[in-house]
């Protein structure tokens, strides 16, 4: 019952004055009462000098009761609970401690949404300036960076300031699982180390390509380990955005966030669960989710002598860059543009074999 005060719904309750008394009958020494009183609310433990309801019933047929096993109304008829008062605040208990539905009755010292995600929200975009290219794939000079560096040349020439950082040259303590980021004296991860560093800094950007390859239908693990790691950005309390719980985020702006992909297999299905990842990552972490640039069979893209015929390939990922820093989207046009089919399925597969053979 010590539990029932912190489930109170303020604003249902702010112009109650109701004490319930609770005489639990199979045990002669066991009442206790909850005053409630404008949207606060007391645990009395023992019998109330006074009471405006008072409720007999045995403990067990309260925890039914309460567990949603045994109806209230079953519970009268049976003769298992007795009514003292008026039965109708009874009915109303359930309202006045359903808690905070809409999540709107915590005070919140941190941040809900950021200054980019109000943005987006009311349909504005703010042409970025300093930008982070976070480059998860252990292979500095692989398919990833390839194309990367293309997209680059498309910020670089609409002018963002882009800071380049591959996360294989950070040291990256998987998260323990301890929450010393939330629950700790100092509110700091345990692990000072590269990864700490660059999550503190996320917030200093306008925003962020995350260039990755698809490992295991999803991000290498590095990667993961650092989205992991990135919970030491939002604070513990429980909100609602968009019908959904979230945690308020440290930081009043975090970047928007543009994933740039390449895969192995020919298929584009092959990036869908990392996407679908990656767009509710961005959801939880407060970083505004743009759109993809996703490459599939990428490695053929990187053989010299095939480079000319992706000519209008990279020309549109470069353009996409453009795009993304103008008008914060990447139009449909340049998406299909950019994965075009330029070899079949079959031509990939026997040029693959062939070279493994
Ligand atoms: C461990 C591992 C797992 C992979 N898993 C997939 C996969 O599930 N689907 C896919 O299409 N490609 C997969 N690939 C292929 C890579 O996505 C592809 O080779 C990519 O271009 C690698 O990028 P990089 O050159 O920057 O390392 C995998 C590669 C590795 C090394």
């Amino acid at each position: 019952m010590k539990v029932w005060p912190l489930v109170l719904n303020a604003i249902e309750t702010k112009d109650v004055e109701e004490i319930y008394f609770f005489d639990f009958t199979d045990d002669a020494n066991e009442a206790c009462a909850l005053a409630i009183s404008r949207g606060n609310c007391q645990f009395i433990d023992g019998k109330p000098e006074n009471f405006t309801v008072k409720i007999a019933i045995g403990t067990k047929d309260w925890i039914a009761v309460l567990s949603k096993n045994l109806m209230i109304e079953k519970a009268i008829a049976d003769g298992k609970l007795t009514i003292e008062g008026d039965d109708k605040n009874l009915v109303k208990f359930e309202k006045y401690f359903s808690g905070d539905p809409e999540g709107t009755q915590l005070e919140i010292k941190n941040y809900s949404l950021t200054e980019n995600e109000k943005e987006i929200r009311d349909g504005k975009w703010t042409k970025p300036r300093k930008v982070l290219g976070l480059i998860g794939s252990p292979r500095k000079k692989g398919a990833t960076s390839f194309l990367y560096s293309i997209l680059k040349q498309g910020l670089d020439e609409s002018g963002c300031e882009v800071d380049t950082v591959y996360l294989p040259d950070l040291e990256n303590n998987t998260c323990n699982g301890c929450f010393t980021c939330w629950e700790g004296k100092d509110k700091k991860c345990v692990h000072d180390d590269g990864v700490n560093e660059l999550i503190h800094k996320m917030h200093e950007y306008d925003l962020m390509i995350l260039a990755t390859p698809v490992y295991a239908d999803g991000l290498p693990g590095a990667l993961k380990n650092y989205f992991d790691r990135t919970i030491s950005i939002l604070d513990p309390e429980f909100i609602i955005i968009d019908d959904h719980n979230r945690h308020p985020v440290r930081y009043p702006k975090m970047p928007h966030l543009v994933l740039l992909s390449p895969c192995g297999y020919s298929e584009m299905d092959n990036f869908h669960p990392m996407v679908e990842h990656v767009k509710e990552i961005c959801k939880n972490m407060h970083l505004t989710y743009i759109g993809e640039i996703l490459q599939s069979a990428t490695w053929m893209m990187t053989i010299p002598n095939l480079q000319p015929l992706y000519a209008s390939v990279f020309e549109a990922i470069k353009q996409a860059g453009k795009e993304i820093v103008s008008k914060g989207k990447i139009p449909e046009e340049l998406t299909k543009k950019i994965t075009k089919e330029i070899f079949s399925r079959g031509q990939i597969l026997a040029i693959k074999n062939r070279a493994s053979q």
